[in-house]
């Protein structure tokens, strides 16, 4: 059999789009020798790092409570006031998240921190006292992650308004080590290495 020129030209495009650097993070057919995986799991301790820390696992709580946890809450307990999630996340009918928290940072040290839409993550994305590998099978779980790909966890973490927040928390708070572009390139990186996670 002969190919047709057309053929050998759809064929050539396929190749080369397969080998594309942003066709990487999804393939999940990318072979993981031992070296990538050391080299992932050493990716997955920095990301871990930002997503334990207290100014993203405050939010991201399995019960109805934000937490404030950190060097400037002291010790660790609930958010004060009898703050609940609500059915949306953005509080109960009585005491809404906007009662307090607005889009920008109080000046005020211990004032609310403020960011666009202020609400808690949906308890499934939950990561407040979760071990390691607790946080990295969930992260990788489209069940518990709304639904997304590897990629697009990574483009959230670096487009969205309250991860950014992290970074920016207002005074007194310490921020996320790093920074959302060095966390997104780092979730590409785990990716591209086959996104392995810690035993328990
Ligand atoms: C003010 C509360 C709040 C803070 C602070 C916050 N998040 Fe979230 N996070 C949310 C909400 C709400 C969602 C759900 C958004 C959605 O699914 O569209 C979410 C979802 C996510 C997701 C996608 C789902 C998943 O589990 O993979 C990632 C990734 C994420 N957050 C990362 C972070 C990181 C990193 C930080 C800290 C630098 C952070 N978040 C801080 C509220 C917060
Ligand atoms: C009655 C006012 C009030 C309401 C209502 C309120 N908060 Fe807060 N919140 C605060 C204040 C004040 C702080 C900062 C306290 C400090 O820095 O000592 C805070 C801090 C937080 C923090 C800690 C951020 C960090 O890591 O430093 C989170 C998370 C949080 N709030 C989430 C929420 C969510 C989600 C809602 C709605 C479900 C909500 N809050 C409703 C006043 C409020």
């Amino acid at each position: 059999m002969r190919f047709s020129g057309t053929l050998l030209t759809a064929l050539v495009i396929s190749l080369s789009a397969a080998a594309l650097p942003g066709a990487r993070a999804q393939d999940s057919d990318t072979p993981v020798t031992p070296a990538s995986g050391e080299q992932g799991l050493a990716e997955w301790e920095g990301i871990h790092a930002v997503f334990a820390h207290p100014r993203c696992a405050n939010c991201h709580v399995e019960d109805d409570q934000p937490r404030w946890s950190g060097e400037s809450y002291g010790k660790t307990r609930v958010h004060a006031f009898n703050v609940r999630r609500g059915e949306d996340g953005f509080g109960n009918a009585g005491l809404r998240c906007s009662t307090c928290h607005s889009e920008e940072n109080s000046a005020v040290l211990h004032g609310p921190p403020g960011a666009h839409a202020w609400h808690l993550a949906p308890a499934e994305m939950v990561w407040f006292d979760k071990s390691s590998a607790e946080i990295c099978a969930q992260i990788k779980d489209p069940e518990r992650n709304g639904g997304r790909s590897l990629e697009e966890v990574a483009n959230h973490v670096r487009d969205d308004a309250l991860v950014a927040w992290g970074w920016n928390p207002g005074p007194g708070r310490e921020p996320a080590p790093g920074s959302a572009e060095e966390t997104f390139a780092a979730i590409e990186r785990w990716a591209a290495a086959g996104a392995p996670c810690p035993e328990e």
